[in-house]
């Protein structure tokens, strides 16, 4: 059963009904004000960090669902009794006799119909400002005149979103705003350290607002029947701490067939500190650098450019890469949606999603490392600046933070360090910067380690620091030590934690000298290998050698205690014990050193990565996509950590985790099976999921971090949608490896690795400045191998493309084939 459609042209998903089983959102915001929308306008906004700079409130984990938005009402105010509704469907829910939310880029428009009134909203951030548009059209479809009252709501966050949770005893008195020519301005603690506030307004003059939640709302009542709008009149309210929010009155008349647009403004604003108040001295916000803004954005002609220039971005980002494929899906997701999600987990990373609260985890340095992989070539610039930041929360150890926060760009204590994997994914985002851009001078950058001036060193010391981290950590069987966890964050094998509550991920009890894992030495060759070519390009032979041999080490290790006799074993525990191993009861095959060690090239040269991924398909494969781990852990295991602590098939406990599935069409790329690559492709691709949208739940257009596995109750179901690696690893699995379209330190290697009942597909790709147009044709219906390449109509050897000192525009033919 499907609740929309997919618009493919206007780059829109279109929900048909208000009522999708998981709230469907959007983000909006492509620099540093940002806000989520839900398909009924639910979602809050922020500027660049969701817990620090929190501009709305929301009610994670409501009842109703998505409690908290950009509420519109309307009322009739021609009715007998009291009639109003939300155009929008939420917060008063009233069944609406038509109803459309379009997702697009970077824009939301929710349209409905209620007794003859058409309203459509449109949501957008204008590209170069810290503030959202709310553009409300109303038209009156009814044959007589019709006399209306808007009104449009938020709740102001007191800005720190945890601390605007939790410290009501302080919270309930702080609370400030100003009311001034038609602006609401939200400035607590605008009096002490901030020199930020907030402003909603509005294209008309209003008449009425309300400031103070109870006065909008009434005593005891929700915002699905607030009492203002119930009675059709605001009290003017100025409120005096409690709860702060911003509503306002504009009362309408529209003849049959008139349309009238009003504009909304939600912002933040940023005074200097010596210029915050106006007359200096008093407690009154200056606000000559807000008005111009303010009055710009009111303008409609400027809001229709805004929307145009937010257009063009996209069609620009989305424009370094299109293909036409001879599959709907494959299409949709790479050219439109994949791309979206890896913005969002690009600006986000793992913080503020619907099921991330802003306030939990930051930026995860394995996170964003690997949402690099997939979008080095969107942004380059903003990428470089990503690795940099990423690096200056490294560790002198070459460990790094585990998060840092995104306002502050400082490593998060609570959480610290310890992961062992963290420090590789620095050398792969970096590698894939390179390759993209061809630009080495990153790896001169300085950097400090920890953020501490003084401290720093070039971007390539960096990347051997990452590396010796590993190697000055290897356990009995000369396999990496796992430390609180790799990859797998609830793989906790020094955790040994007995006691409620205690964090997994942080909570070490072994000392951490005999739990290995595969999957990082798996990693760790990946890495190596790209070091080695790195600094064989600086000539630095000696740390070129260094990694040679250390990955060549690492080999054998694999091979010597990594190997299970029918797959790759996943680590071994405190006790030495192997984890996913034939001789386990449970977890006895895990996905991701199948994936990893094959990528990294382990057993290829025998039967060994044969074996590992048919292992794959008998035993994790479902119809909705691969499994994590089986059989899942059926009871706790204090020596496997929070691994063990979900019920079987839900999350790190045998869920399809998508992230990982991608590995595996990878790794069957590169044994050359296009079909079972796009196969498992198309397992977990949203828009194939789409037709079962009951079962699975989430939006059909981003991936979801899991999707219950089969010894899960309610396997099929998807969970914690959008902000996940999924996102950054599928796009490079489909484009890199079963497209085949990879850049590389020399060039673009055209290496396609399809299903071979395609013909072929043809390929847009902007690298390194050049724009390349491929056309790809498969007249023997193979599955890899490339017989033929012309560039330009002349004939080139293998098939990769090198650009030096070529123009700017190249069409490239292959003919795929023996
Ligand atoms: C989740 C993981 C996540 C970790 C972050 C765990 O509870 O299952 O997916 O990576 O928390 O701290
Ligand atoms: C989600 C985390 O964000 C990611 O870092 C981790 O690798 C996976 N969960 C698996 O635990």
């Amino acid at each position: 059963m499907k609740y929309g459609y997919f618009d493919d042209k206007q780059r829109e998903y279109v929900i048909t009904r208000p009522d999708t089983p998981l709230p469907w959102i959007n983000y909006l915001g492509c620099e540093e004000y940002f806000g989520i929308i839900s398909n009924t306008a639910g979602g809050y906004s922020f500027y660049k960090d969701a817990r620090l700079r929190r501009l709305t409130r929301y009610r994670y984990n409501n009842a109703p669902l998505d409690s908290g938005g950009r509420y519109i009402y309307l009322r009739d105010d021609d009715a007998l009794s009291p009639q109003f509704w939300s155009p929008t469907w939420q917060p008063t829910r009233t069944e609406l006799d038509g109803y459309e939310c379009r997702h697009g880029m970077g824009y939301t428009v929710i349209e409905s119909t209620y007794h003859g009134i058409n309203a459509s909203a449109r949501y957008l951030v204008p590209l170069g400002v810290n503030l959202e548009i709310w553009e409300l059209s109303l038209t009156n479809r009814r044959p007589t005149e019709v006399n209306l009252s808007i009104f449009a709501s938020v709740e102001f966050c007191l800005w720190d979103a945890t601390d605007d949770a939790t410290n009501f005893q302080r919270n309930y008195s702080v609370g400030e705003v100003e009311v001034a020519d038609g602006v609401i301005y939200h400035k607590t603690e605008y009096r002490e350290r901030r020199d930020h506030f907030a402003f909603f307004t509005c294209s008309e003059k209003w008449a009425g607002f309300d400031t103070d939640r109870e006065a909008f709302l009434g005593r005891y009542r929700g915002w699905d029947s607030p009492m203002g709008v119930e009675r059709g009149a605001l009290s003017n309210s100025i409120a005096h701490g409690w709860q702060l929010i911003g509503a306002m009155h504009i009362k309408v008349a529209l003849q049959p067939a008139e349309r009238r647009t009003i504009i909304f403004l939600l912002g933040y604003q940023e005074n200097l500190p010596e210029e915050k108040f106006d007359p200096p001295g008093t407690q009154t916000i200056d606000k000559r650098t807000v008005l111009p803004i303010i009055r710009r954005f009111l303008q409609p002609a400027v809001v229709s450019t805004s929307f145009i220039d937010l257009q063009e971005h996209w069609r620009g980002l989305l424009g370094k890469l299109q293909v036409h494929t001879p599959d709907i899906h494959t299409d949709r997701m790479v050219n439109i949606w994949n791309v979206c999600q890896l913005m969002a987990t690009f600006h986000f990373s793992r913080s503020a999603s619907y099921f991330e609260t802003g306030t939990g985890r930051g930026m995860g340095f394995r996170d964003s490392n690997q949402d690099l992989l997939g979008f080095v070539h969107l942004m380059p610039d903003q990428a470089r600046r990503r690795i940099l930041d990423l690096a200056a929360t490294q560790l002198p150890t070459g460990g790094a933070y585990h998060q840092y926060q995104p306002l502050t760009k400082s490593g998060n204590n609570e959480v610290g360090s310890g992961f062992n994997d963290d420090p590789l994914w620095l050398i792969l985002s970096v590698a894939a910067y390179v390759k993209e851009t061809g630009d080495w001078s990153i790896l001169n950058e300085a950097a400090p380690y920890d953020n501490l001036p003084g401290s720093e060193e070039s971007l390539y010391g960096h990347l051997q620091r990452s590396g010796r981290y590993t190697l000055d950590r290897l356990g009995p069987h000369g396999l990496p030590l796992i430390g609180r966890a790799d990859w797998n964050d609830c793989l906790n094998l020094n955790c040994f934690s007995g006691s409620p509550g205690q964090s997994f991920q942080t909570t070490t009890n072994k000392d951490g000298k005999v739990a290995e894992s595969v999957f990082i030495a798996g990693l760790f060759i990946l890495a190596a290998r790209e070091m080695v070519q790195i600094a064989a390009r600086r000539e630095d032979d000696q740390v070129a050698l260094v990694y040679q041999r250390a990955l060549a080490q690492m080999e054998s290790a694999i091979e010597d205690a990594g190997w299970d006799g029918a797959w790759f074993r996943r680590a071994y525990d405190d006790f030495g014990q192997p984890v996913g191993s034939k001789e386990c009861t449970e977890g006895q095959i895990f996905i991701e050193p199948q994936g990893m060690c094959v990528m990294a090239g382990c057993g290829i040269g025998d039967t060994r990565a044969r074996q590992a991924l048919d292992s794959v398909r008998e035993k994790l494969a479902t119809p909705h996509g691969i499994l994590l781990h089986q059989p899942g852990y059926s009871r706790y295991y204090l020596h496997l950590g929070e691994i063990s602590s979900y019920p079987p098939g839900y999350k790190e406990n045998g869920s399809v985790f998508c992230h990982t599935n991608p590995w595996i069409m990878i790794a069957e790329a590169i044994l050359g099976n296009g079909s079972a690559a796009h196969d498992y492709y198309s397992r977990i691709n949203p828009s194939k999921r789409e037709e079962i949208s009951e079962v699975h739940r989430c939006e059909p257009y981003v991936y979801a971090q899991m999707i219950a596995g089969r010894e899960a109750a309610t396997y099929g179901e998807a969970k914690n949608s959008w902000l996940t690696g999924t996102a950054a690893w599928n796009y490079l699995a489909v484009t890199q490896w079963i497209l085949g379209i990879r850049s590389e330190y020399d060039g673009l290697r055209i290496d396609p690795c399809i299903p071979p009942d395609w013909d072929g597909f043809d390929v847009e790709r902007i690298f390194r400045g050049c724009r390349i147009s491929i056309t790809v044709y498969n007249p023997q219906h193979v599955s890899r191998g490339v017989k033929k390449m012309e560039v330009d109509g002349l004939p080139v050897d293998g098939n990769l493309l090198v650009l030096e000192g070529s123009p700017f525009n190249h069409q490239v033919h292959i003919w795929m084939g023996n």
